[in-house]
């Protein structure tokens, strides 16, 4: 309910308060609420002024996503309508911003007279996103209030802004030092002034003319719409029509565009990612709870109030893991201790870390004093009695267990009570990692990804002792990470690389029939990844693939020996500047993969030998085989218990594979493009199982 808003009499402002928590969401239902409340201060003789403000520490998230999941009831009331009350009113209104203005929310807030903020305040148009268009008017009067370009910059982006660069962008007005309600009664006593009324202009000093060529110019900057970006070029054909068209017309025009958009795939898709997203923390069995079913309870609001705190990091190992997993501490602001006797290992470890601050100072994205201040939050030392304060320790050691058990057991008898032993181990049993301690309850497999500072996915693996305590706390570690963490059981490959292998070995099965690697990765390029297979098989190293290949539980990569042959001529992928491709430093860096028909010759005369015939395969059929070999696995992995959720498997894959967000990862995408998935057919053709770390 919104709550009885606090009418001033001696200033006659109707001061009303957003509040439906968790996030103040603008559904359907508290639109209506909100709309009578506005009304009924519009028809009161007594309230010259209306103030509007959020309760639960923001403004608004916007509109209630759930609303856009099934059909709308009939005639619903919607920000559109609140937004069109506002603005019809002769009242003056102003938003008193602290915290989150997102979405619908900001588009509210546009609609009101004036704006002033907490500097605090976060203000944002999401709604690229979730592969939608600002619905509630943005799209018309943000180009009105700042200038077409800007706000298309802003609204291509999607990202958020602090209250200081919206005042500088003129989103906002002022920014209150005080009470921003107070400030905000305060600027009631200003003149009416919609924002609708007044001319689109291109950009702040430019004039308008130009403003419709120079929008409709935009469409070439951004991804085509088959390849993601559909909602791009929608938005920029709202904005052309803010600049093209009276007030009303574009506010039509934007309103078609974002039903479009709204039943669009693409949007489905992602907004599936947003929901699934928000899933995966809530951790069935947290404390083995079970409801009247039987059926695991989702409890994680005890977990997350058992979370620990982790305020000092150990890493131990300054490779290429290690050191990259210690930025990502810096950039969050947590001190990291990373202990490595190799003193080589050491230095080019510094050097990684401080060229790796330099260059966001290059980006713009830190100052140099920000960046020194975060270099110098990671310290080097050969001295393992430094890790005896840390809250977490991260071993990223050589991938071999009984390196790693060593490792663990020093740790264990250093580290102090309650700190938890982590793992980056990407392929090795976690339990039996925990049992070369006192303390497996505070044992978890924590799998980053290569390089651990950039890429978003962080797999928590859960090991047969770890404690929900030690689980909760890893969980609220990716938050404060910025990484997605995705639960896993304790099983070879975990998710992401049990499925990758699957994938990688139909790509080979693919070219054992025939068909050029090139050919293939530029497939599935085309269905968006930012690379193909065999790229991918170089960049992390042949030599890898046949290690793990070696190791239990792997499918082997294809019939042939092709991947033994290549190893055994040292074409171990980029780093030896020949693999599945070959690569010449004057293209690309040394990282562009060039065709080479030596390869196609080995894969040739190996399928000869294995009595594989070449034959003719369709584009389509490259496509589908390659999905269903990921989506067979992930049915696997789901039914043994592996991953928790579809959705899980989706996440890992959109951030830590590449695979493209519009097509909603690859469980997503097998459930609605129609693709034919034979649970079993191909992995039990391969004669492999799902292997269990017990
Ligand atoms: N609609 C529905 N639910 C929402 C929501 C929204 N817009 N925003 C957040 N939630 C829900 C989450 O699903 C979650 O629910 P749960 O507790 O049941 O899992 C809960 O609110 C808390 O969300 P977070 O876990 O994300 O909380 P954080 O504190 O980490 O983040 C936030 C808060 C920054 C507001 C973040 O939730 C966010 O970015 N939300 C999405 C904002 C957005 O995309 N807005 C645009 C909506 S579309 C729109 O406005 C269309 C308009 O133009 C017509």
């Amino acid at each position: 309910m919104i709550p009885k808003a606090p009418v001033l009499r001696e200033t006659r402002v109707h001061v009303i308060t957003l509040d439906n928590p968790p996030v103040n969401a603008l559904s359907f239902a508290y639109c209506a609420r909100l709309f009578a409340e506005i009304e009924a201060a519009h028809a009161d003789d007594t309230v010259e002024a209306v103030v509007i403000t959020g309760a639960n520490g923001l403004f608004s998230a916007g509109a209630d996503v759930n609303d856009f999941q099934h059909e709308p009831p009939d005639h619903p009331i919607t920000i559109r309508d609140v937004v069109g009350a506002i603005e019809s009113s002769i009242k003056v209104h102003v938003a008193a911003v602290d915290g989150n203005c997102l979405g619908g929310g900001l588009e509210l807030a546009l609609a009101c007279d004036y704006r002033v903020a907490t500097p605090d305040a976060k203000f944002g148009l999401p709604e690229i996103m979730l592969g939608l268009l600002p619905g509630a008017g943005g799209t018309q009067r943000l180009p009105r209030l700042i200038g077409a370009r800007p706000a298309l910059e802003f609204m291509l982006k999607g990202s958020s802004i602090p209250a200081k660069r919206a005042l500088e962008l003129g989103i906002v007005d002022e920014i209150a030092t005080g009470s921003v309600v107070e400030h905000a009664i305060a600027l009631t006593k200003g003149p009416k002034r919609r924002v609708s009324a007044r001319e689109a202009i291109i950009a702040k000093d430019v004039p308008t003319q130009a403003a419709a060529y120079v929008v409709a110019q935009a469409h070439k900057m951004v991804p085509p719409e088959e390849s993601g970006g559909l909602a791009a070029h929608k938005l920029i054909d709202a904005v052309q029509a803010s600049v093209e068209l009276p007030f009303p017309f574009g506010l039509a025009r934007e309103a078609r565009l974002f039903e479009e958009l709204v039943r669009s795939e693409p949007s489905q898709a992602l907004r599936h990612l947003f929901f699934a997203e928000r899933e995966l923390a809530k951790v069935p069995s947290f404390d083995s709870a079970q409801d009247d079913t039987g059926k695991a309870q989702h409890d994680t609001g005890k977990a997350q109030h058992d979370a620990g705190r982790i305020e000092k990091v150990g890493v131990v190992g300054a490779g290429t893991m290690g050191s990259g997993i210690a930025i990502a501490f810096a950039q969050a602001g947590i001190p990291v201790v990373v202990v490595d006797t190799n003193e080589e290992a050491v230095d080019k470890a510094r050097q990684t870390v401080m060229g790796m601050f330099m260059y966001r100072v290059q980006q713009g994205k830190l100052t140099q004093e920000e960046a020194w201040k975060r270099a110098q939050s990671i310290e080097f030392t050969d001295d393992w009695s430094r890790l005896a304060d840390a809250d977490l320790i991260i071993e990223a050691v050589f991938e071999n267990l009984e390196v790693k058990r060593d490792v663990f057991r020093k740790l264990d008898a250093i580290a102090k009570p309650g700190a938890i032993l982590a793992t980056n181990t990407s392929t090795l049993d976690v339990d039996k990692i925990a049992e070369a301690t006192q303390r497996p309850a505070a044992v978890v497999g924590l799998h980053f990804f290569v390089p651990a500072n950039i890429i978003p996915l962080l797999e928590i693996v859960r090991g047969a002792k770890t404690s929900p305590q030690t689980l909760a706390t890893a969980f609220k570690l990716a938050k404060q990470l910025r990484k997605k963490g995705v639960l896993s059981a304790n099983a070879f490959g975990f998710i992401g690389n049990r499925m990758i292998f699957d994938y990688l070995g139909e790509a080979v099965a693919l070219a054992e029939e025939g068909v050029p690697p090139a050919r293939i990765d530029a497939v599935m390029k085309r269905f968006g990844f930012p690379m193909g297979p065999f790229a991918m098989a170089d960049l992390s190293g042949l030599d890898i693939g046949w290690q793990i290949q070696q190791g239990s539980g792997a499918t082997a990569l294809g019939r042939t020996n092709v991947l033994q042959r290549l190893v055994e001529m040292k074409r171990l992928g980029q780093k030896t500047m020949a693999g599945y491709f070959k690569y010449d430093k004057a293209v690309g860096k040394g990282r562009e993969p060039i065709p080479d028909p030596e390869v196609e010759r080995i894969f040739a005369e190996e399928a000869k030998k294995a009595g594989i015939a070449p034959r003719e395969v369709s584009d389509d059929e490259i496509r589908d085989r390659l999905l269903r070999a990921l989506v067979e696995r992930g049915k696997h992995l789901l039914e043994e218990g592996v991953a928790l959720r579809p959705g899980d498997i989706d996440i890992a894959y959109v951030y830590g594979y590449g695979f493209p967000p519009h097509h909603g990862g690859p469980m997503w995408y097998a459930d609605h493009s129609g693709m034919p998935v034979i649970l079993g057919e191909a992995t039990e053709a391969r004669g492999d199982e799902v292997v269990a770390h017990a």
